[in-house]
């Protein structure tokens, strides 16, 4: 928002968070982010704190608060709740309040009236953009969408001066209701989980017939109407995003009464952590069925390449699914180690791709970095105790790992 011409104060109670922003340090990485950052702060457009009340002046107010999984599966509204209240009590007559976090259908309408009882307007605008590419998805946008109150075309004119350079470089922007706003969110993530856990369901039966599930999603791939996108197969999705909305979706839907509208979701989050289920399988069955006591490297423990975020990814999943199995679990990633061991410190961690190689009775590639698809199977084959791969992603030039000796496993190829 600083980058696109507004002042902006970035609040949060974390006071260490806060501080690294201030001296214009991201408190995670996201490539691009730390130049924006990093300008903002030294124009003196972008200040943080942890007072609310350095928001007063705002004429609008985004909220981003997480809305994590609760034990129930449901979307867990404390944070996004204490948001509204905090900024009820500093609001400028008028000012609108932008709600981004991901939230059950029918909470914006709750939320509007606590946000007009205190003389502001509530729109509900929904984040689309995907870790990694966050710069990029943020700035020029696929969509825009404005859920507001009907009528409210005041809300609109706000967002549409906020946005006013997003719109410029030709954004598509749809205003709905508050339902529709909040439904588009859940529903484009619902989508996406549905068609990774399809080719994944593919990868299964390509997988019993000896078939290349590849090749099938590059050719149905070609029709637009599917599209080659997310098809690919694998170890699955992760992250702070699919892997809740669509629990949170079908824990909604229940309380709504059309729990069987979305019941297949169930079947796209089973399928999903089958398929980490099965690539600890693979590992398992290169080691000859059993990993007691046997040194396993783990490749990749970010949920997806270009983050270091480890929320529900299936690579540290799979990681700590092969030490349960009494494996030695050498694991390595670019970025995500120090989240990684915050969460899970029981596992051993290095930071050099050679380090988790040495040694290792096989290997799993669970995250897509660029960096390992530069890896040379001849001089890996030099360190590891027994040439053994499982590509979790399907990565890897099959015949180059297979032509150096490499026992080679992909997901749904043969
Ligand atoms: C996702 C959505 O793509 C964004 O549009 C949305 O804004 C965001 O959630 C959110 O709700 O905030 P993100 O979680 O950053 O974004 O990651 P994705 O790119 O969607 O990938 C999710 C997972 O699916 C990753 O673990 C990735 O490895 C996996 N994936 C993706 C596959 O297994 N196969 C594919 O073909 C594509």
């Amino acid at each position: 928002m600083a980058s696109a011409g507004h002042t902006v104060v970035g609040i949060d109670v974390d006071e260490r968070r806060i501080a690294a922003l201030s001296r214009g340090e991201a408190p995670f990485f996201e490539p691009g982010l730390d130049d924006l950052l990093r300008a903002g702060v030294e124009s003196g457009a972008l200040t943080f704190s942890t007072d609310i009340a350095d928001a007063a002046d705002a004429d609008v107010h985004f909220i981003a608060v997480g809305t994590p999984q609760s034990d129930t599966g449901a979307a867990d509204l404390r944070y996004v709740d204490a948001a509204i209240a905090d900024i009820a009590g500093i609001l400028k007559p008028g000012a609108l309040v932008a709600g981004k976090s991901t939230v059950p259908v029918g909470y914006a309408s709750t939320a509007a009236e606590r946000v007009e009882a205190a003389g502001g307007r509530l729109a509900w605008n929904p984040e689309f953009l995907r870790e990694g590419f966050a710069v990029q998805d943020t700035l020029a946008p696929d969509r825009l969408v404005y859920g507001v109150r009907d009528g409210d075309t005041a809300a609109v004119d706000i967002l549409d001066a906020v946005y006013a350079r997003i719109l410029e470089v030709g954004a598509p922007r749809l205003v709905t209701d508050f339902a529709t706003a909040e439904l588009v969110k859940v529903a484009a993530n619902a989508f996406l989980a549905t068609k990774i856990s399809f080719i994944n369901a593919m990868a299964e039966v390509a997988d019993a017939v000896g078939a290349d599930v590849t090749q099938l999603a590059d050719a149905i791939g070609y029709d637009g109407r599917i599209g080659r996108r997310f098809l690919n197969a694998g170890i699955g999705f992760g992250g702070g995003c699919l892997p809740k909305d669509i629990r949170g979706f079908v824990a909604r839907a229940q309380e709504l009464g059309v729990g069987e509208s979305v019941a297949f979701l169930r079947e796209v989050d089973s399928i999903n952590l089958r398929s980490r289920v099965r690539v600890v399988s693979h590992a398992v069955g290169a080691l000859g069925g059993d990993a007691g006591g046997r040194r396993v490297a783990v490749l990749g423990l970010a949920f997806k390449p270009d983050s270091d975020d480890v929320r529900d990814s299936p690579g540290l999943d799979v990681a700590i699914q092969l030490k349960a199995l009494g494996a030695h679990v050498v694991a390595h990633d670019p970025k995500a180690i120090a989240s990684a061991r915050q969460r899970y410190p029981e596992l051993e961690y290095v930071d050099d791709v050679d380090d988790a190689l040495r040694g290792a009775e096989v290997v799993v590639l669970a995250t897509e970095w660029a960096e390992y698809r530069g890896l040379d199977p001849k001089a890996a084959g030099t360190l590891v105790a027994a040439r053994r791969i499982v590509d979790g992603r399907n990565w890897l030039d099959a015949a180059a790992w297979r032509g150096e000796g490499w026992q080679y496993r992909g997901i749904g190829r043969p």
